[in-house]
Parts: C-alpha cells; structure tokens; sequence
C-alpha cells in the first residue's frame, strides 16, 4: 500500500486535502491525522471491517478498544445508551479537549470497536484539522494513538511515518502536536466516576468539577497491572516502550541525579550506550552518556510536549538503555510519570 503524505494548514485546512483524506475514512480505509494531544489513526467507527484493519495495520490486540472521537456532542447521544448530567456538564466544560469519558454504549456501534465492551470511550479533540476530518468524513472516527502497538505515541507526522509507511492510506501532517501526552480517560460507568489513565486534563482539575472523582490505583501505574484486575483494557498491554531498555529513578532529585550517575558509570564499563532524560535543572550535572533535557522541572507541559519526542529520538541514537529522572506527580506531571513507568516495563529503582 501507498502511503500518501498531506501536508495540511493547521489553521485553516485545506478544503480539497480534507476531502480527499475523507474519501478514504468513507470507503473503509485508514487515515492518520494530528490532535491537540498525538497523532491518531482513524477509520469510520461504524465499519466494522474499517476498525478491524485499523487493529490489524498498528497491530494492536484486538481486546483494546480504541477511542471514538466525535465531531459534535449529538453524535454522543447516538453512541452512548445514556448521557447523564454529570456527562454533559463534563463536555460542556471540556470539550473540544484531551478528556475522554467512558459510557455505555448503545447498539449502533460495532462489537469490535468497543472490543465487546459494553462502554464506549469517546471524546472531541482540539484540533482544527481532526474536526474538519470528522466533519468531512460525515461519521465518527475511531483513533487510537498512530503508532506500532506498544511504541512510544507519535506526536509528529514524521512518528506516523516511521510506523505506518506502507500499513495506511494517509497521513495529514499538521506539525507538531500541542500537548504531547494522549486524553484523560475517565469512567463514567462507574459510580463514584474513575480516572483510568491520567492524561491531558489533570486530575486536579476534574476535582473542581466532579463531586467525587476517584483515581484508579493503576493509572498511577506503580507497579503492573493483574489482568483480572484491569478495567481499562490498555492497562494490561505493553505501552510506550522504546526499543532501548528504560529504567525510571524515583526520589529527591539529588538522591535521583547521583543514582543515575552511578548507573552510568556501570553500564560504561560493560560497554553499553546510555542514554539519560534529564531536566534544565539536572542535565549538566552527568558526566556522561547522551543526556538529553524534557525540559524544566517548574513546567511539566514542556516536559509532557517533549517526552514521547525524546523517547523516539534516542532509538535513532541507537542507545541500549536510557535512564530516566522521575519527576512531580502533580497537574500534568502525574500523565508523564504513567507514561515513563509503562515505558519502563515497571524497572523502577528507588534512590536514597
Ligand atoms: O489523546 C488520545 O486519547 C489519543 C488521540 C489520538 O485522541 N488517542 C489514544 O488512543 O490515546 P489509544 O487507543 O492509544 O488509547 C485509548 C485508551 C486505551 O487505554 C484503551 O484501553 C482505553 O482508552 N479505552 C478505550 N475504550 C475503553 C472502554 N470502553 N473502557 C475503558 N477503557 C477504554
Ligand atoms: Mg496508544
């Protein structure tokens, strides 16, 4: 398969390229294209067959479903069985943006785009581009992240291409994405409303909203999840990893720097090439190994936009392994920390 490149306007995108990408969500093919929060992999939600190539091109399991974006909120009331209050209060204050809710589903759509859940997880994004696709395609789209299954999330068309060149119809290349973390995921099947992967809308925020708000003990993803046990299916697959080994230092920061240090002069001396993601505050501080900066410690929206960018960089560099500094829990921090503990296979090392 031919991979057509389109480079679209993200301010004002191009009318004819819309169409043309929209041709093909219409005859059942697959489209990548960029939101507020990484690049995602559409196909018509409503296709089953459209949705099964969509599993088989990222090579997905098929026990994962992925989300249904929606161009506007009428459409929620024809996926969903039910939209309480708490729901619409919840788009209305958010929407369009990276916030996900999981609802019941109704019976328009397909087994397999729900994985033969009875919830559907769905939400708008903020972004010029993928609301004109969705407008255009005249129904909505399920997009999971546009990466191979288990790769770090694409957050430039670049990243789809690496994956997907050969595997998709197109891809609409409209820069770099804003946010750099995927959507908040939030149950609202169940009672108290769940947190099942922290994202780009903050804990903390949706307690300004919410009554009650639980966080779910995986999304903090401290250590793996017991298939049993895994509400939402993504918790239980590999995610985010690098091809490199990634080990995680949590701790204070100087506890974390010397840690890191010492694991660098340990894997020099077995000859191995050690990549380190570090911070502003930190990265002149080792001695050696590439050491490359998120960003600075007082503003995790950087570092959120720089993670997934990073982790892809240093596979290009060719490292075996990359050691990387924990960093706050709070706001969108808590996000990156569940994306780094994924990417880690839970190698966590705890520095005194
Ligand atoms: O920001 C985002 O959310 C991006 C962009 C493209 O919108 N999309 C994204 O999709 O991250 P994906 O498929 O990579 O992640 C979807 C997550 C998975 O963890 C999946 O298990 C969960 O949402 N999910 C989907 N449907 C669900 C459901 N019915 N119940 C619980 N979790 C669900
Ligand atoms: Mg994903």
């Amino acid at each position: 398969m031919n991979t057509i490149l389109l480079e679209v306007n993200p301010q004002k995108p191009e009318a004819a390229k819309i169409r043309l990408a929209a041709e093909f969500i219409r005859k059942g093919g697959l489209v990548a294209f960029p939101t507020e929060t990484v690049y995602g992999l559409g196909a018509d939600a409503l296709n089953s067959k459209a949705v099964l190539a969509l599993f088989k091109a990222k090579k997905r399991p098929l026990d994962n479903p992925p989300i249904v974006h929606v161009e506007n909120v009428s459409d929620v009331y024809k996926l969903a069985r039910e939209v309480s209050a708490e729901a619409e209060l919840l788009m209305k204050q958010f929407w369009p943006g990276p916030l996900t809710l999981v609802l019941e589903r109704s019976k328009l759509v397909p087994e397999v785009t729900v994985a033969g859940l009875d919830t559907v997880a769905v939400r708008m994004p903020n972004n010029k581009i993928a609301l004109a696709l969705i407008r255009e395609s005249r129904c909505p789209i399920a997009a999971p992240s546009a990466n191979l299954a288990g790769k770090p999330s694409p957050t430039t068309a670049k990243h789809v291409f690496d994956d997907l060149n050969g595997r998709i119809d197109a891809v609409l290349d409209g820069g770099s994405t804003r946010i750099g973390v995927e959507s908040t995921v939030l149950d609202l099947s169940l009672s108290p409303p769940q947190v099942l992967r922290p994202g780009g809308i903050s804990f903390e925020t949706l307690k300004k909203t919410l009554r009650d708000v639980r966080l779910h003990p995986f999304a903090v993803a401290e250590k793996a999840v017991a298939v049993s046990e895994a509400r939402s299916p993504g918790m239980k697959h590999k995610h985010y990893a690098p091809n490199a080994k990634l080990i995680l230092v949590e701790g204070s920061v100087p506890a974390v720097v010397r840690k890191i240090q010492e694991l660098i002069d340990s894997c020099n001396t077995k000859g191995m090439g050690v990549g380190v993601l570090s911070t502003d505050e930190t990265a002149s501080k080792y001695t050696a190994g590439k050491v490359k900066s998120l960003g600075s410690r007082f503003n995790l929206d950087t570092i959120a936009s720089n993670l997934f960018r990073s982790l892809r960089e240093f596979d290009d560099e060719n490292v075996d392994i990359i050691l990387a500094e924990g960093l706050p829990e709070e706001g969108i921090g808590l996000a990156v920390m569940n994306r780094l503990r994924k990417a880690s296979g839970y190698s966590i090392v705890k520095a005194e």
